[in-house]
């Protein structure tokens, strides 16, 4: 039935994106880029800790910090497709997920999930990060991963992720700049350097702990397509 997807579908689009994102979350098509984000970048969490990953795409994020750390993780998206896989993969069992053949075709693949998740940690909803559903001061850490270069308003975003912070609450930003301007116009773009990153941190008051450039991220597309992109990421306290 996944075969029967023709490129020319309103369904196209969201499976090929479910299927970049589940095989980067699968045990076997593993992508490193989360985990060497969490090596460089996470700070340490108690049980007690609160974690918004906002634009959670599929999870990957959300379950990298799930396994490394007791915390508890609410993921927010507004791709409620990508969520539902989420919310699959989440319970651990093994599931059929799409996997792209070529440009056109999709086949249907057991997909195993690396062991170690607690779905009772995790949580997704969909909702937009420019108005997230939480209170303010609700969290102890807030992630903005590859996600402000791809919403229409990055300072909304970040000044709201900025407001989900207890006092001393730390947000983990990464970011390839992709800045893709039909979503997000040139005149509403935060920062294209580390200085002007500096800059846009400072104003929401904000201090880097930690930096990291250059981690690369590979999005396969299909079997011989792949994107690869160099984030820098940071973990930033709030003043
Ligand atoms: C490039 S993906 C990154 C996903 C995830 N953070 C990761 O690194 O795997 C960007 C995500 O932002 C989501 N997104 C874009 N605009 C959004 C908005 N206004 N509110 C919530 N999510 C949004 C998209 O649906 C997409 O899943």
């Amino acid at each position: 039935m996944l075969a029967a997807v023709a490129p020319a579908s309103p369904a196209f689009g969201p499976l090929a994106r479910a299927a970049i994102f589940l095989r980067a979350l699968s045990a076997d098509g593993e992508e490193p880029f989360y985990g060497e984000l969490c090596e460089a970048l996470l700070p340490d969490l108690g049980p007690a800790a609160a974690v918004a990953d906002l634009g959670c795409g599929a999870g990957n994020l959300a379950f990298e910090i799930a396994r490394r750390a007791p915390a508890t993780v609410a993921g927010i998206d507004l791709d409620a497709h990508l969520l539902r896989w989420a919310e699959r993969a989440a319970e651990g069992v093994e599931f059929e997920a799409p996997v792209r053949i070529d440009a056109g075709r999709f086949a249907a693949s057991p997909m195993r999930v690396r062991p170690g998740l607690l779905a009772s940690r995790l949580a997704f909803a969909a909702a937009n990060v420019l108005d997230p559903p939480f209170g303010p001061g609700s969290f102890d850490l807030v992630t903005l991963v590859n996600v402000l270069d791809a919403v229409p308003f990055p300072a909304v975003a970040l000044r709201q992720a900025v407001a989900l912070l207890r006092p001393d609450g730390q947000v983990l930003f990464a970011s390839p700049d992709s800045w893709n301007g039909g979503t997000t116009p040139p005149k509403r773009w935060l920062a294209t350097t580390e200085a002007g990153w500096d800059r846009v941190f400072a104003r929401e008051g904000l201090e880097t702990l930690r930096r990291i450039d250059d981690l690369e991220w590979r999005l396969r597309d299909t079997p011989r397509l792949h994107h690869l992109y160099r984030v820098h990421g940071r973990l930033l306290r709030k003043r």
